[in-house]
């Protein structure tokens, strides 16, 4: 085929993003001409439901609900599938490859669990896969990784990836409101899903860093093999503490290397609140990436959404029109060729803690509590009490108490964790976040 020659290409799911992207196709046809070097023309789309009234499809598209009608058409070369979840996403794309197609992708949760396997299909049947969209959205960060970072050893990957969390961590914050009300309002506005468990139990920001970690680390790490934390059991309280001591608490993931060794983690954490990281609010996501040569770079916007996802997914259209995939697709099957780098073990995790408890309002409380601390060798850097009354009939017989620590291991952090939730001064759950440095 010559450049000139259209690129004929097929949606599989015309949802959010789907028709995100038939929209983009549309609006910037000549644009993306330009770039790509010759037309991209939308011929077929695949959905779920015929009946489903759809905006932005154009109307010389075919629109049916079988695969097989993409797959039986020698004029599409690239099925960019963008159904949610695992099932039927992973037999269709099996399928497309084996078909002979190239695929895009803006499926995480497919790549987390079947990656390997489809990039070594891929592989097989000289086919390629563009995955821009997987991770963060509008945010180019796959492509910084792949291509313009690839002159550096990464060092460390710190990033706020999941917007829904992080859209409800900044309202909690800044409207005074609960977990529960912010979640409500999140899924009246489209920031968070109907069933929000991935998203809130850091599952899907783990799985986006596990991807991020594979490419920049060439290392696959299951979630098992790392601490996971979601924002689920937080309280207004935290973020408020946290606050008053100077810091804002952001479900960040980190995958960093510590003395050749991956140190990963994703975790509501405790970040000075003049850093960068820390001032990134509302549904935005921001990934840090420093490397050995360039330093620290910073990418942040919209990490989902109709239109910058659509944007993301554009860009691996015209990528693949161009050629560019195919070169940077075997750059990345060499790089996860690589041989895996060792995995810390959660306990040697090393990290300055916020250590929040209620406890009984009387003598030997603080004591008790940082006798525990002390003999499993964590050390406090400062104790914060609220003041309470000496009116008997205005005390409730509880009192907040935050410790501070010096860095220390998680291992040292659970053994204490055990203890301390025996000693009877303790009163309900009490909450123990790392702080990054
Ligand atoms: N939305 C975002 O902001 C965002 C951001 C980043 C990544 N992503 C990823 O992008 C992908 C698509 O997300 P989305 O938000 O666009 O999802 P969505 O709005 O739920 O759309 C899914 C589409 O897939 C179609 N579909 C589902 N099962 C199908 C089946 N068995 N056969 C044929 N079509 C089927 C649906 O058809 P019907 O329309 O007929 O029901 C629908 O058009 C997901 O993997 C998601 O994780 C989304």
């Amino acid at each position: 085929m010559t450049n000139r020659e259209e690129l004929n290409i097929a949606l599989i799911g015309f949802g959010t993003v789907g028709s995100g992207v038939a929209r983009i196709l549309s609006t910037q046809a000549e644009n993306i001409a330009v770039r790509a070097g010759r037309p991209v023309r939308l011929r077929r789309v695949v959905v779920r439901d015929l009946c489903k009234s759809r905006e932005h499809l154009p109307a010389d598209v075919t629109v049916s609900t079988d695969l097989q009608d993409v797959i039986s058409d020698p004029e599409i070369q690239l099925a960019v599938q963008l159904i949610g979840g695992t099932d039927p996403a992973f037999d269709y794309m099996t399928r497309l490859l084996a078909a002979g197609k190239d695929v895009v992708t803006a499926n995480k949760a497919l790549l987390y669990l079947h990656g390997e396997t489809l990039f070594r299909q891929a592989s097989d049947q000289q086919r390629t896969i563009g995955f821009e969209a997987a991770v963060a959205g509008g945010i180019p960060i796959v492509s910084a990784v792949t291509q313009a970072l690839t002159g550096n050893q990464i060092l460390s990957l710190e990033a706020i990836l999941n917007g829904t969390s992080n859209f409800i961590l900044t309202h909690m914050l800044d409207d005074d409101k609960t977990y529960d009300d912010v979640l409500k309002e999140a899924q009246s506005l489209g920031y968070a899903e109907a069933d929000p468990a991935m998203d809130v139990d850091g599952t899907d920001a783990a799985q986006k860093l596990s991807i991020l970690t594979q490419l920049a680390f060439s290392t696959r790490v299951p979630l098992e093999s790392f601490v996971k934390q979601g924002i689920d059991g937080l309280e207004l309280l935290d973020l408020q503490v946290a606050s008053d001591l100077g810091y804002k608490i952001k479900l960040l993931a980190t995958s960093r290397l510590n003395d050749d060794q991956l140190e990963m983690s994703v975790q509501p954490t405790l970040i000075r609140a003049d850093r960068e990281i820390a001032k990134t609010d509302g549904a935005d996501n921001i990934v840090a990436v420093r490397g050995d040569a360039v330093g620290m770079t910073r990418f942040s916007g919209a990490g989902a959404g109709q239109l910058p996802t659509a944007s993301a997914v554009v860009a691996d259209i015209i990528d693949y029109a161009t050629g560019r995939t195919a070169v940077t697709f075997e750059s990345v099957l060499r790089t996860l060729a690589q041989p895996d780098r060792t995995v810390q073990p959660p306990g040697e995790l090393s990290r300055r803690c916020y250590l929040r408890f209620t406890v009984d309002d009387r003598p030997h409380v603080l004591a008790d509590v940082a006798d525990v601390l002390g003999r499993n060798g964590i050390s406090i850097s400062s104790v914060h009490q609220e003041e309470t009354s000496d009116d008997s009939a205005a005390r409730n017989g509880s009192a907040r108490l935050v410790i501070m620590t010096h860095r220390t291991t998680e291992g040292n952090l659970r053994a204490a964790d055990k203890e301390i939730g025996q000693l009877s001064s303790i009163q309900g759950t009490s909450i123990r976040l790392p702080v990054a440095d």
